[in-house]
């Protein structure tokens, strides 16, 4: 039997309506993988992992709350599902919808969606509109539309997608047997940390799996939680955290509270490092699903941290093709004839 998506998996511990009518594309169960060097590289002395989101159906983590939340959408008749998004929340939403036969439309912010994602929600048949504006403006406008008008809104506001979301957690307690000692996650409207911090805590209750501390970071240019007040126009080259006011901002500073752990932020350069040494690793992220791994290295190298003995999960939230641009901008391939001597000294060159 195939893994069945996770709502049938974890439907008793998902706190969702008896309505709810299962739109499913198999999402979750995504894989633990060690990486012992990029722990070395980081220090060595400690066990390192990466919960691989981007291998959900449409490459992010955001598969896991659209389930849920689709499903108890299309559970009360439902005909029109709206969000917000900076690109991965817009292609979850658009192909969950297109499953359930409904309509969906997108906000975006002009010029700040990576290629992979606008694709995404345009290939999945979303109604795709930009504003002139910020996520955050995008936010505000959808709230409002949805309460005018007969639109489910299907942004991380929307309790059931953290409901999806938390499974992440009892996925990594089964797969280690316990909680790891620290996770390292990217925080952007904050959805994604109060639902791993959700998970964790109820698996606890159920299992005693322990609790891990959490790390959550912010890009230096759109960090709101870490200055203590929202910033008017983020900038961060991790697109899909360029959010300057986050809807659950409070949540995720109680997470990290509660958890003894704390919300840091990095620079771009930071990000791109990390995002460099993942694929060195074999594992290609978009750039700010490689922002906990950056925090966690940030406070590794500034004596902050001390990892020695712990185990410690970052998660890497959306696939690296997402945002192809990133890498392959200023990157022309030599072009050569086609012609056996000319190959062999330009391999012999570029060695
Ligand atoms: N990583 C990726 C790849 C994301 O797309 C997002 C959020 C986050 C991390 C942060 O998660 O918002 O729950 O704190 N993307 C949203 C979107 C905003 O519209 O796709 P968060």
């Amino acid at each position: 039997m195939s893994y069945p998506g996770v709502i049938q998996q974890y439907r008793s511990l998902l706190d969702i309506p008896p309505h709810t009518s299962t739109v499913t594309l198999l999402e979750g169960d995504t894989p633990l993988i060690p990486v012992p060097a990029l722990a070395d590289k980081l220090g060595g002395g400690f066990e390192l992992l990466v919960k691989f989101e981007g291998l959900n159906p449409t490459g992010s983590f955001k598969d896991r709350g659209m389930t849920v939340a689709i499903s108890e959408a299309a559970g009360r008749g439902v005909k029109t599902v709206m969000c917000a998004s900076t690109g991965n929340t817009a292609a979850s939403a658009a192909a969950y919808a297109a499953r359930a036969g409904m309509r969906c439309i997108v906000l975006i912010p002009e010029g700040n969606v990576a290629a992979g994602k606008l694709a995404g929600a345009i290939a999945y048949g979303a109604d795709v509109l930009q504003i002139q504006g910020s996520f955050d403006d995008a936010l505000n406008l959808v709230v409002e539309l949805t309460e005018k008008h007969p639109i489910a809104l299907v942004n991380s506001l929307n309790p059931y997608r953290l409901e999806g979301q938390k499974t992440a957690a009892f996925e990594i307690c089964e797969t280690l047997g316990s909680a790891p000692d620290w996770l390292c996650l990217p925080v952007g409207n904050a959805g994604n940390i109060t639902a791993y911090w959700m998970g964790f805590k109820q698996y606890h209750a159920i299992k005693s799996t322990g609790l891990p501390q959490i790390l959550g970071v912010q890009a230096a240019g759109s960090a709101p939680l870490v200055l203590g007040h929202p910033v008017e126009k983020p900038e961060t080259i991790a697109t899909a955290i360029r959010i300057g006011k986050p809807a659950r901002g409070e949540q995720a500073l109680q997470a990290a509270e509660e958890s003894r752990g704390r919300i840091i932020a990095v620079t771009d350069d930071e990000i791109l490092a990390m995002q460099k040494m993942l694929a060195s690793n074999g594992i290609w992220v978009e750039p700010a699903s490689a922002a906990g791994l950056a925090g966690l290295k940030h406070e590794i190298d500034s004596g902050r941290f001390d990892p020695h003995g712990k185990r410690i999960v970052g998660v890497c939230t959306g696939h690296g093709l997402k945002d192809p641009e990133i890498v392959t901008r200023g990157f022309a391939p030599k072009t050569l004839p086609s012609d056996f001597q000319a190959i062999e000294s330009a391999i012999a060159e570029m060695e």
